[in-house]
């Protein structure tokens, strides 16, 4: 198995979707899968056929859509042959009987006990059917089998009660496959990674911040993730979700990022400094808004530099650092590396248009002591997924 590039490029994918009010979010699923380069077959139980046609998913999934297990004969032998991974969403309480006990009585469930590869479903029921202890027996049945569950989620359900039983979010079954897919070659790392943007404050309602938007910090936890770490995400304001099984750290400031990575940093075998964290912050906070007036000057002081100081430690974690250059100042990143005894720095120009702050792809320079690599321009998983594999490398 292969972890550059995205774990679902070039995969097959064997969409199960059974008859549960969410079905109709596995067509987007279908999509998203696609999007990520893999090819998708979809099966619907003859129950789902309430809910979806065979039709949408046939244009969502640019493949013929197969239910009836009688008229394809051979098509509960051939398809999981042909599977990488096999995803069921939603899963009912039903299929997961049938899966728990090997049931084979049509298409979707003889391709299950026919498969020999990474299986992902999704629950999605009421929460009074998710949690009666026979449906919570058969979910620990296929759990033990090595079965991946992703969700569900709590929240309200189609029946208009709140509770556990929503479908967990396409986007997290996509990561679930994408992780079902990806070498643990991790396992043994606690990985540290910082993201985002701090603010400063100069009174109670303004602040100082930067254009970080969290995104290549997230893309690291996420791909360490897949690969087995475990993993903590101290970051900074952000908008974008909270990945599923990532420890997440919500901080403000500077001076906040630095104290949660003093408390982190013991357990920690590896620390990537991807926040942009303010070099500076405001020489005083002021405790009430500070009036308008025509003239206002602001004196600041630096804010420690915490890599500086890592790097003075032993022992210490393995320590990545980004350098957000505006131009091609290579030379700054360099030195960095040296003056701050880190072992890779991750050099960018934030000045191109595709690269750098609030956009999905980057182009790098990583440089260690012994090396400098110019990576193409890439999308921030990938980039990631390149960072770890180096980080992997330097420290075998
Ligand atoms: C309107 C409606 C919504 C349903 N939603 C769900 C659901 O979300 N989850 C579930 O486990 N069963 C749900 N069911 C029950 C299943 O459709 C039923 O158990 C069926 O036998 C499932 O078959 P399958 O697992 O082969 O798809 C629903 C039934 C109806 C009529």
């Amino acid at each position: 198995m292969k972890n550059k590039g995205k774990g679902l490029k070039n995969k097959s994918v064997l969409l199960g979707i059974c008859g549960g009010v969410s079905a109709y979010k596995s067509i987007d699923l279908t999509r998203r899968l696609r999007d990520d380069g893999a090819a998708v077959t979809v099966v619907l139980t003859e129950s789902a056929l309430q809910f979806v046609t065979p039709l949408s998913l046939e244009v969502a999934s640019q493949n013929k859509v197969y239910s009836d297990l009688y008229s394809a004969p051979m098509a509960h032998v051939s398809l999981p042959a042909d599977a990488d991974i096999m995803v069921v969403a939603p899963a009912t309480a039903h299929t997961i009987g049938k899966f728990a006990h090997g049931l084979a009585d049509d298409l979707l469930s003889l391709c299950f006990v026919a498969f020999r590869g990474p299986v992902v479903i999704a629950p999605a029921m009421n929460w009074r059917m998710y949690e009666h202890p026979v449906i919570q027996r058969n979910l620990g049945t296929l759990r033990d089998l090595g079965i991946v569950q992703v969700g569900p989620e709590t929240g309200l359900l189609a029946c208009g009660e709140e509770g556990i039983g929503r479908m967990a979010d396409v986007q997290d079954i996509v990561e679930a496959a994408r992780a079902a897919l990806t070498e643990k070659d991790l396992a043994r790392e606690n990985v540290l990674v910082t993201a985002g943007p701090t603010r400063e404050y100069l009174d109670p309602v303004r602040f100082i911040s930067n254009r970080s938007s969290g995104k290549m910090g997230y893309a690291l936890a996420k791909a360490a993730l897949r690969r087995g770490a475990r993993v903590t995400l101290i970051s900074g304001p952000t908008t974008l979700p909270n990945p599923p099984g990532v420890r997440l750290v919500p901080v403000e400031t500077a001076h906040e990022m630095h104290e949660a990575i003093e408390r982190e940093l013991p357990a920690m075998t590896v620390l990537i400094m991807a926040a942009a964290i303010s070099d500076f912050s405001p020489a005083e906070r002021s405790a009430q808004k500070i009036d308008k007036t025509d003239d206002l000057s602001l004196s600041f002081v630096p804010t420690p530099d915490i890599l500086a100081d890592l790097g003075r430690r032993t022992p210490r974690p393995f320590l990545v650092g980004f350098s957000a250059e505006t131009g091609p100042h290579l030379e700054r990143a360099r030195r960095k590396l040296r003056d701050k005894n880190i072992d890779l720095i991750v050099f960018n120009d934030v000045t191109e248009r595709d690269a750098g702050f609030d956009v999905d792809t980057n182009r790098v320079v990583l440089i260690d002591p012994d090396r400098e690599t110019q990576l193409p321009l890439l999308d921030k998983d990938d980039v990631a997924d390149a960072i770890l594999d180096r980080v992997r490398e330097l420290r075998a």
